[in-house]
């Protein structure tokens, strides 16, 4: 039996956590239960997140490796689960106090009867929590209006560090120097494009256009009247609101409503001509896989969300509605929206306040099944457009067994946004970046609820080892105007 306490710094300190608490019942519950002890990992996590998508106790099946098919070649699909390869995962922020010896033998006894299951199993990217985090930004002032609060409020202490003057200064000091060497030598084009992805309620494009107007006036060389400000977002009501905020720089600002991963497809007209793409607090948005490394052998970590049953049931009588209807009105509100929803199925919602307080009570209670399926062949992993699954590797062989995020959407992001960039541009991301692999071994990184959005943090080695390869020095600092906090400044700029 392996037994992997990730969280020791938690071992130390004013309230340490008691290992002995946490981990003996699991042990106990084990011993006097039926699975061989051999092929068990228990593994100990700190869910930092208070809304999140575990419980304090779960079992996750690792699968074996397919078995030979007829013609000697190995088939996709894996053998049937058995219960003696499996991982027991604890949740020791919110072990303490449970019974969890008496939990633990309930959870290896479950054969999914006390769940209500909202989809097949799949990769993590393709469930339907990131419908649901799609459906919060396109949807977000519905949910505000519900829920009394604003997506900023939502947010750990209540701001965001990037809008921040000192920053946006320091950006707009290198691009005039940038700048000023192109003009001297006569190729400085007459359009000096300027890039946000998720650019939220426009906040920073306004700090950064009123902080370039100022400093343009004292540089003198009217690149202000040049500046050409492109805010990309997701959902059209944040962006309104954003073309609200920047009103006074309107004639150098043009939105576009798009996917943040896939930016070429829509600016395409900018390759090779942006010379500051911004994203900040977008890529730990995206659609991610989860991929691991458990005794020298490589797995996708498959998931299923679900609703517990108690909860379902509770719910549905909420809704005049029977379990079992439940998952077909969560796809109808991922696929209609609220509003639509409160009119197709008015047995149900008596307006569309109701259908968003189903929401809202429907994502409080999604949790994620996990389980471990072999991966074959990274090499036929794409990871993203053009990006093969490969570079795992240096990762995942990097020492002791690794669990970690793919991150596909921020991986598409980043390469599809290193097409845009002049060959003295760069990309400028805040966010939550993993900058160690060392540091998946010991932290939990997400996914997270963030409101009614998912988060999780960044594989930065991964895309650094991605930029790298395609010409890119991708550099990691911790963000350098406010002290303490997460937020790290990732810069991808043309290798010199
Ligand atoms: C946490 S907010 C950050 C907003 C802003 N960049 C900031 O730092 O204040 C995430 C933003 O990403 C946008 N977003 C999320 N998924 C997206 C996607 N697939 N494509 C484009 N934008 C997306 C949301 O609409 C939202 O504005």
């Amino acid at each position: 039996m392996l037994v992997d306490f990730r969280p020791h710094t938690r071992l130390r300190g004013k309230t340490p956590v008691d290992l002995t608490s946490a981990v003996t019942p699991v042990v106990a519950a084990l011993s006097e239960g039926t699975a061989d002890l051999a092929r068990v990992r228990v593994v100990c996590d700190w869910v930092q997140y208070r809304e999140n998508f575990r419980d304090v106790v779960d079992v996750r099946p690792i699968l074996p490796p397919p078995e030979q098919g007829a013609e000697g070649e190995r088939t996709a699909t894996p053998r049937r689960v058995r219960n003696d390869d499996v991982e027991i995962a604890v949740d020791v922020r919110r072990s303490a106090g449970v019974a969890l010896k008496e939990l633990t033998a309930a959870r290896l006894c479950e054969d999914g009867e006390d769940r209500v299951y909202l989809e097949g199993w799949g990769a993590g990217s393709a469930s339907c929590i990131w419908e649901f985090n799609a459906l919060y930004w396109s949807a977000l002032e519905l949910w505000e209006k519900v829920t009394g609060q604003t997506y900023d409020q939502a947010r750990p202490g209540g701001e965001i560090d990037a809008p921040n003057k000192d920053a946006a200064r320091e950006l707009i000091h290198e691009l005039f120097a940038v700048w000023d060497g192109l003009a001297r030598s006569g190729t400085l084009p007459e359009q000096l494009y300027v890039v946000e992805l998720g650019a939220g309620n426009g906040g920073q494009a306004k700090v950064f256009l009123d902080e370039f107007r100022k400093l343009d006036r004292a540089h003198g060389r009217e690149y202000y009247r040049r500046l050409h400000y492109v805010m990309c977002g997701y959902s059209q009501h944040v962006l309104d609101l954003a073309s609200e905020t920047i009103a006074g720089h309107s004639a150098h600002v043009s939105s576009f409503a798009m996917d943040a991963t896939h930016p070429v497809r829509l600016l395409g007209f900018l390759r090779y001509k942006v010379f500051l793409i911004r994203v900040s607090n977008v890529y730990g948005n995206l659609p991610t896989d989860e991929v691991a490394q458990l005794g020298g052998r490589t797995y996708q970590v498959q998931t299923r969300a679900y609703l517990p049953a108690s909860g379902a049931a509770e719910l549905a009588e909420h809704v005049s509605a029977g379990v079992d209807q439940l998952p077909t009105l969560v796809h109808q509100l991922l696929r209609l929206g609220p509003t639509l929803l409160a009119d197709a199925a008015p047995a149900h919602f008596a307006n569309v306040d109701a259908t968003v307080e189903f929401w809202c009570r429907i994502w409080s209670l999604v949790r994620l099944a996990e389980r471990y399926v072999p991966v074959i062949s990274l090499d036929v992993y794409e990871l993203a457009p053009s990006v093969s699954g490969g570079m795992l590797r240096p990762l995942l062989e990097s020492g002791a067994d690794v669990r970690m995020h793919v991150n596909n959407g921020a991986l598409a992001s980043f390469t599809d946004s290193l097409m845009l960039l002049h060959p003295f541009g760069k990309l400028v991301c805040h966010d939550l970046f993993v900058t160690d692999v060392q540091a998946y071994r010991t932290e939990f990184r997400g996914p997270g609820k963030y409101d009614g959005s998912v988060v999780n943090w960044v594989n930065g080695p991964l895309l650094a080892h991605v930029g790298r390869r395609k010409g890119f020095e991708v550099r990691y600092v911790p963000f350098a105007h406010r002290a303490g906090g997460d937020i790290i400044t990732m810069t991808a700029q043309v290798t010199d």
